[in-house]
């Protein structure tokens, strides 16, 4: 328990109503931030973190479950540039991400809502990309992966639908696991099932 609060002290941030994050003040420091949205185990933060010492990751996840497990894995000595969040992504991010402010936003495996009367609950919609496209910095980029078809193809219509988006992939996905990219827990029971997931990045090319 107690050891659980220390690392609270240290990774946990509350996010405070109308006041955009401060991210060196955060870190300490003025490297690149990369935001993760849903980090469920934390599998790709933290190896991503570990991987990546001169970048900054930013984890926001809903689950306080979620949080705890990703705390019991993170260590102050190890994992000096992640700091997380429990928080409900929606609409709301520009009100604490400051415009302009990150270089990467990955979205692993997000919730796929499969059913048509759901879909309505589905993260990447219409709006939220624009939402997205202002956290960013010009040249950032969002990676989400999926092993739901059906979902992918919402998604790349979505982003296919806009021109301040640019697919790195060609085709729009790829199902080869991308340099640098973790499995995570949710991707290997997919795949455990037989899925094989989409994996996409969209560049953004224009403010
Ligand atoms: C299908 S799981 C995938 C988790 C992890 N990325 C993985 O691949 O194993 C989706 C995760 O996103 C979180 N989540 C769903 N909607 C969210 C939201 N609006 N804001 C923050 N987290 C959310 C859930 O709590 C869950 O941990």
């Amino acid at each position: 328990m107690e050891e659980l609060r220390i690392k609270r002290e240290f990774f946990q941030i509350e996010i405070a109503k109308g006041e955009i994050i401060n991210f060196g003040r955060l870190f300490g420091n003025g490297h690149p931030v990369h935001l993760e949205i849903g980090s469920g185990r934390g599998e790709f933060l933290i190896q991503k973190a570990e991987q990546n010492p001169q970048v900054n990751f930013f984890a926001l996840e809903l689950k306080e479950k979620r949080i705890k497990t990703i705390l019991r894995k993170l260590d102050p000595q190890n994992h000096g540039n992640v700091k997380l969040s429990r928080v409900l992504v929606d609409a709301s991010i520009t009100e604490y991400i400051g415009e302009n402010s990150l270089e990467m936003i990955y979205i692993i495996h997000p919730d796929p809502w499969p059913k048509r009367k759901h879909f309505k609950n589905r993260i990447i919609q219409k709006e939220f990309i624009t939402h997205l496209k202002k956290i960013l910095k010009p040249k950032g980029e969002i990676f989400i992966s999926t092993d739901l078809k059906e979902y992918a193809s919402w998604i790349l219509k979505l982003f296919n639908e806009r021109n301040d988006f640019k697919s790195y992939y060609e085709n729009g996905y790829t199902h080869i696991s991308p340099e640098g990219h973790f499995e995570t827990h949710f991707e290997k029971k997919k795949k455990q099932e037989g899925y094989n997931p989409f994996y996409m990045r969209f560049i953004k090319m224009t403010d």
